[in-house]
């Protein structure tokens, strides 16, 4: 039985495999694609996540923008990471997927309510959109199976020293997100720093001899070679397959139920996922959080998963 999926996504590098993995898992079932403004601006995770799809010949999955901003701070953006466009490196075709002419929150909305079970959704980005939803149509929350976001980190950041970046830039989203009682899975920096683009993996993927596979080495050299100039790493840590690979393959994603909560006024650390691990504080958990990683499982995960695209 697959288990029907929503990808929110801000491609960005790492966000385009999470979207292959997804689309491309036998275990999983892709039924729509929502953007937001993180790596950069909504106009260019739109049409890269539009892109990703094309180039993997997925043409039957929605795509709806989002919001182009956090709930009440300005967007911060990546392009230190991920180029102007979203998608350094390659040159980009132009999408043959439409973006759809409803907003994110209409097309999650329209596909909770046609799905004949609870939909996961998978947010790879700044958790604003989830947050939209869960303020405004707080009557679908049922029709959610659970919540499972790549971001936050049980230990340092990669923005300031304690924030991870799709929590800084909307940490209020997130404190809403984590309040509301879903089930959330924070899968943090902690495991996804141990999903490393090595070498290895570049021929791994390399010799999958696919379309999707060559624009997918072409976005592994652009995203290796920032991470190596910014973070002093080569092997580009690809964080947001590990957060559909928690749903894809169980057993891949070590998960423990703790106590998570945000920062959210902290002069310097506003967005830490203070992460309980000890029982420190005495309060009840509220969230999975991802702790281990068997990362040859993992990549095998995604080879296979991208043999099956086009
Ligand atoms: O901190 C890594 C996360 O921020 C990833 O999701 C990356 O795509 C960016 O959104
Ligand atoms: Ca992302």
């Amino acid at each position: 039985m697959t288990i029907p999926v929503i990808i929110d996504c801000d491609p960005g590098h790492d966000d385009v495999f999470a979207l292959w993995l997804a689309a491309g898992h036998p275990a999983l079932d892709l039924v729509a694609v929502t953007t937001v403004g993180g790596n950069v601006p909504l106009e260019h995770t739109s049409r890269n996540a539009r892109i990703a799809l094309t180039v993997a010949g997925v043409t039957d999955v929605p795509v709806a923008a989002g919001a182009d901003g956090p709930l009440v701070r300005q967007l911060q953006t990546a392009e230190w990471i991920h180029g102007e466009n979203g998608l350094g490196g390659p040159e980009l075709p132009e999408p043959t997927v439409p973006l759809d002419a409803r907003t994110a929150t209409e097309l999650i909305a329209d596909t909770l309510m046609a799905s004949a079970e609870p939909v996961a959704i998978v947010a790879t980005g700044p958790i604003t959109n989830v947050a939209v939803l869960l303020r405004d149509r707080p009557e679908l929350a049922e029709r959610i199976r659970e919540i499972v976001w790549m971001g936050g980190s049980t230990d340092r950041g990669n923005v300031t020293p304690y924030t991870e970046f799709n929590a800084w830039v909307d940490p209020e989203a997130l404190d809403l997100v984590v309040r509301s009682g879903m089930r959330f899975t924070m899968v943090g920096l902690n495991v996804t720093h141990r999903a490393l683009v090595t070498a290895a993996v570049r021929e791994r993927i390399a010799a999958v001899g696919t379309a999707t596979a060559a624009f997918g080495e072409e976005l592994f050299e652009f995203f290796c070679r920032t991470n190596d100039e910014v973070f002093g790493m080569p092997d580009g840590p690809l964080h947001d397959p590990v957060a559909v690979a928690v749903l894809a393959d169980p057993g891949c994603v070590g998960l423990v139920r703790t106590r998570l909560d945000v920062e959210l006024s902290g002069a310097e650390t506003a967005g830490a996922t203070s992460v309980d691990l000890d029982g420190m504080l005495g309060r009840e958990p509220n969230a999975w959080v991802a702790t281990q990683i068997d990362v040859d499982r993992f990549w095998a995960g995604v080879e296979a998963s991208i043999a099956r695209l086009s």
